[in-house]
């Protein structure tokens, strides 16, 4: 469930080349990519944290308190919808964050971009992981797929095509761990 050491190593340098302070990542688990984002940002750095459970994100807390790095983290428990719409209902969310990081349900990855986009900061970066859905986005469609579903493939398949469209990101797509897609918010 949690993003492989690979992926969290370039994404620890990525936020730190960056600068990144203010952060977000939608889809917790256990926190395993939340403490990564959290030891490789500043002391005053912040992550605004969403999972629809927050069971999951208990059980790594004592890690992450172990760590020093539970003031960092501002946890929300719900639907990630429901609290991105709440965020940009407030006028200070909005272009505040210079780093997000998606991975939770993929199907609704596209209603995450359409909020998210706003939310960032021009220059900032949307990170969405598994965006090659094990390069199971190049199959036929009609195809078997050994692992996940084909609706979930097929919202990613979809977000991969928007994100080429979308002239207000300049987008790199990555074939790291399940594949990463990072965006860099231009306008
Ligand atoms: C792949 S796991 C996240 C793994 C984590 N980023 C890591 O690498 O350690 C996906 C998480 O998304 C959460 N999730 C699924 N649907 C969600 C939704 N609609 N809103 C918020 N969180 C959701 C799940 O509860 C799960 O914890």
């Amino acid at each position: 469930m949690a993003v492989p050491a690979d992926e969290a190593l370039f994404l620890s340098m990525l936020l730190k080349l960056m600068n990144a302070k203010n952060t977000m990542e939608i889809g917790v688990f256990t926190g395993y990519s939340l403490l990564n984002t959290a030891l490789a940002i500043p002391e005053d750095g912040t992550i605004l944290a969403i999972d629809i459970n927050r069971e999951m994100y208990e059980i790594g807390l004592p890690v992450i308190e172990k760590a020093g790095m539970a003031g960092k983290i501002d946890f929300r428990e719900g639907t990630a919808l429901t609290i991105l719409d709440q965020l940009l209902n407030e006028e200070k969310y909005k272009g505040l964050f210079d780093f997000v990081f998606v991975d939770a349900d993929k199907f609704n990855y596209l209603n995450y971009h359409k909020r998210v986009i706003e939310l960032v900061r021009v220059g900032g970066v949307i990170a969405y992981d598994n965006s090659l859905y094990s390069g199971l986005v190049a199959a036929p469609p009609d195809e078997p797929l050994y692992r996940g579903n084909t609706s979930d493939r097929d919202a990613i398949v979809e977000l991969n095509k928007v994100l080429a469209a979308d002239p207000r990101i300049e987008v790199c797509q990555l074939s790291i761990a399940d594949g990463l897609s990072l965006c860099r918010r231009l306008y």
